[in-house]
């Protein structure tokens, strides 16, 4: 995305929906002529007239779904699905917040959590009220200022979509065993994030997907790392219960004899 001199990627844009011109030789089950939808993510590229996309990444568009509605979900609508049932595991009855509702992830976790049947309070402001009660959701509130402590209620599971949510401010408002998801976090919160806090990105394989390493140089690190997760065999220097390390035969109270 960054280059040095100027940037990398010239062309912006990460979804795609349109029209298949040609199907390359491993692309075999898409014709052209067939609707089809996709991401590109950090290569972006997808304001261009034409996109090249690797057949993995591309799924039909299902009949009845316009161009403009299947990538105008894609993006805001798998992050959403990620954070929300993958991650925060919502469930029916769940009472759900979620912090910029009126966004593109946003707006489509307010439909989903409606979808898994939660009770959903969106955060947004004045002007987009409208907007989320229309896309389902049961309360919504626009606080003054950042300090969303303030609503007073405890959640579920708390979503925030916007970044002005600290750990801190974002625990206060979880009920017991809640859940905040902080899709826009500092470092600090990174650092700081446990079982009742999640934090980082979504999975390039998003919903559930797993896509197949790309690169030699990808499988080569996708094989290392499998091979790190496998059981070792104790190490040497590991103590056991039958023969205790040098380390701790050293600390022992010398023997009277
Ligand atoms: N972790 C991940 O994997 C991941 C994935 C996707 C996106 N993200 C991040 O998630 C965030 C939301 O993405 P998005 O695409 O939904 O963005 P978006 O479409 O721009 O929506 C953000 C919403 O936040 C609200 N907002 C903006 N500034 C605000 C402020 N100062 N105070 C309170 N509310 C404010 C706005 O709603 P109102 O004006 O109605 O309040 C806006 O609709 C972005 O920062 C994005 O980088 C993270």
């Amino acid at each position: 995305m960054f280059g040095f001199t100027r940037p990398r990627r010239r062309i912006l844009g990460s979804t795609f929906a349109g029209v298949v011109e040609e199907a390359g030789a491993k692309a075999e089950r898409f014709a052209p002529g067939e609707a089809v939808c996709g991401m590109t993510g950090t290569k972006l590229g997808t304001h261009a007239q034409f996109v090249v996309a690797r057949a993995d990444r591309v799924a039909r568009v299902p009949e009845g779904v316009t161009l403009e509605d299947a990538v105008g979900v894609l993006f805001g609508g798998t992050t959403a699905l990620h954070f929300l049932r993958d991650t925060a595991s919502v469930a029916a009855g769940d009472t759900v917040l979620v912090n910029g509702a009126s966004g593109a992830v946003g707006s489509n976790a307010v439909q989903l959590a409606k979808h898994f049947g939660a009770i959903v309070t969106a955060v947004t402001s004045d002007a987009n009220t409208d907007l989320v009660t229309a896309l389902g959701a049961d309360h919504v509130v626009a606080p003054d200022g950042d300090d969303l402590a303030a609503i007073g209620t405890r959640y579920d599971k708390v979503l925030d979509c916007v970044g002005n949510l600290t750990v801190d401010v974002g625990r206060r408002l979880l009920a017991e065993d809640g859940v905040l998801v902080l899709l826009v976090a500092s470092l600090w919160d990174n650092i700081r994030r446990r079982k009742d806090v999640v934090a980082g990105s979504a999975p390039r394989t998003r919903a559930g997907h797993r896509l197949p390493p790309r690169s030699p140089r990808q499988r080569r690190t996708h094989r290392r790392s499998r091979q790190q997760l496998r059981p070792r065999p104790h190490s040497r220097r590991l103590p056991t219960r039958r023969q205790p390390s040098q380390a701790r035969q050293r600390h022992r109270a010398p023997v009277a004899r």
